[in-house]
C-alpha cells in the first residue's frame, strides 16, 4: 500500500492542544455518566466515606452479637386462638410497637383473606418492648387496647430495634412451635409489603409438607466488611467471605418442622444481628436445602417498571416504598381480579 503524506504545516500547536482537550473532556464526561448509570448513589459514596470510618478502630466497640437465647416472654399474647383455629397457614408480621398505621393497612388489606380454597389464614403482628422515656406507658396502654379490639398481637419483652430483629425472629418460631401444634405452614413477612394471599396458599396446596422453606433465596451475598454498610460484619464476628444461602427477609414461607429444629440449631450457633443470614446459618447447621419458588417471578423485591395488567394478581410478594401504599395497590389488585386477571 502506498501511503500518502498529509501536509503538517496545516496545524499549529494551538488547534493540536485545543483539540487534545475536547477529547480529554469528552472522555472525563462519558466515563462520569457511566459511572452514574452503572452505580446507585450509596456505591459511589461509600469508598469516600470509608476512608475516614477506617481510621476510627469501631470493630472493637461494634457487637454483632444479639441477646439469644434468653428467656424472653410474652407480655401481650394470643395464648389459646392459634391452637383453636388450627389454621393451614400463619402470616407472622414483625412491626414496630409506634407503627399503628401499618397494622391497621394490613388488617383491611391482606389481613382479610382469611379463608382461601377452604384452608383457614391468620396473621399476628410481632412486636417487642418500645424504648423507655416519656410517652411509652401511654403507647403501652394504647398497645394493650389494640390487642383487645383485634387480638392479633403478641409483644415479647426485649427492646424493640433494628439490631434486636434476630431476637423477634427467633421468638417468632418460639411462639409458632409452643402455639400452633396443627399448623402447616408459616410466613414472616414483613409490613411494607404487599401479598397475595391465595397465590401463596395455591403455592402451598403442593409444596412439600417438610424441611420446607422458601422465598427470595440469596446465594453467594458477600459479607460487607465496610463499617458504614447497614450490614456491617466484622471478620472476628464471621470470617467466611460469602454467607450460606438464605431466604431474604422480606417474605419467607416455611414447614411447621422447622421452627423447633432451628431453634435447636440456635443452641450452637452464636446469634448474629443480620436476621435473615443468622436463620440461613442455622438452616445450613440442620442440613436443610432452601427451596426456590416455583417461579422465579413470585417473590419480587420490587414492581418492575412495565408491570403487566396482571401484575397483582400474579405474584406472591412485592416490597412497597412504605405500607400507606398498599392502600392503592390493594385497589389496584382487586380491579385485575374483577378484570378476570
Ligand atoms: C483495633 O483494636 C484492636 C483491639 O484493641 C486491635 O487488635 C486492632 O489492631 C485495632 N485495629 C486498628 C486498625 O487499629
Ligand atoms: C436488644 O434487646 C435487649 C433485651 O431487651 C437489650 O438489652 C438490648 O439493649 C437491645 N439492643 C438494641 C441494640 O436495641
Ligand atoms: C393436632 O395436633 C395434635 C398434637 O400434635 C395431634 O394429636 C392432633 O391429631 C392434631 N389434630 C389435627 C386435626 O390435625
Amino acid at each position: 500500500m502506498m501511503q500518502t503524506s498529509v501536509p503538517k504545516s496545516e496545524k499549529t500547536p494551538w488547534t493540536r492542544t485545543r483539540r487534545w482537550w475536547i477529547w480529554l473532556m469528552l472522555f472525563l464526561m462519558m466515563g462520569t455518566l457511566m459511572f452514574i448509570f452503572l452505580y446507585p448513589t450509596t456505591e459511589i459514596l461509600r469508598p469516600l466515606r470509608t476512608s475516614s470510618a477506617s481510621s476510627n478502630n469501631i470493630t472493637t466497640v461494634y457487637n454483632c452479637f444479639v441477646a439469644y437465647p434468653h428467656p424472653y416472654r410474652f407480655i401481650v399474647d394470643e395464648p389459646h386462638r392459634c391452637w383453636q383455629e388450627r389454621p393451614f397457614l400463619v402470616l407472622m408480621i414483625p412491626v414496630a410497637p409506634h407503627n399503628r398505621e401499618a397494622r391497621d393497612v394490613i388488617r383491611n388489606t391482606w389481613g382479610k383473606e382469611t379463608t382461601v380454597q377452604g384452608h383457614v389464614v391468620s396473621y399476628y403482628f410481632l412486636l417487642g418492648l418500645s424504648g423507655e422515656g416519656e410517652g411509652s406507658e401511654v403507647l403501652e396502654e394504647q398497645l394493650l387496647q389494640e390487642s383487645r379490639r383485634h387480638h392479633d398481637m403478641l409483644q415479647s419483652d426485649f427492646m424493640d430495634s433494628y439490631k434486636n430483629l434476630t431476637i423477634k425472629t427467633m421468638v417468632m418460631f418460639e411462639w409458632l412451635n409452643s402455639h400452633c401444634p396443627n399448623t402447616s405452614y408459616a410466613m414472616k413477612v414483613d409490613a411494607d409489603m404487599f401479598l397475595n394471599v391465595h397465590n401463596l396458599v395455591y403455592m402451598l396446596m403442593t409444596a412439600p409438607r417438610h424441611l420446607f422453606m422458601t422465598g427470595r433465596v440469596a446465594r453467594g451475598s458477600a459479607v460487607l466488611r465496610d463499617h458504614n454498610s447497614k450490614w456491617f460484619m466484622p471478620v472476628s464476628a464471621f470470617p467466611e467471605s460469602t454467607y450460606p444461602p438464605y431466604a431474604m427477609g422480606l417474605g419467607y414461607v416455611f414447614s411447621m418442622d422447622l421452627p423447633i429444629k432451628i431453634l435447636e440449631a440456635s443452641l450452637q450457633i452464636r446469634a448474629i444481628y443480620v436476621e435473615d443470614v443468622y436463620v440461613g446459618l442455622c438452616m445450613r447447621h440442620l442440613g436443610v436445602t432452601l427451596t426456590d419458588p416455583p417461579h422465579s417471578g413470585l417473590f419480587r423485591e420490587s414492581r418492575p417498571y412495565f408491570a403487566g395488567n396482571c401484575y397483582w394478581s400474579s405474584v406472591i410478594t412485592t416490597i412497597l416504598q412504605d405500607s400507606d401504599q398498599l392502600w392503592d395497590v390493594w385497589g389496584i389488585y382487586q380491579t385485575q381480579v374483577l378484570n378476570g386477571c
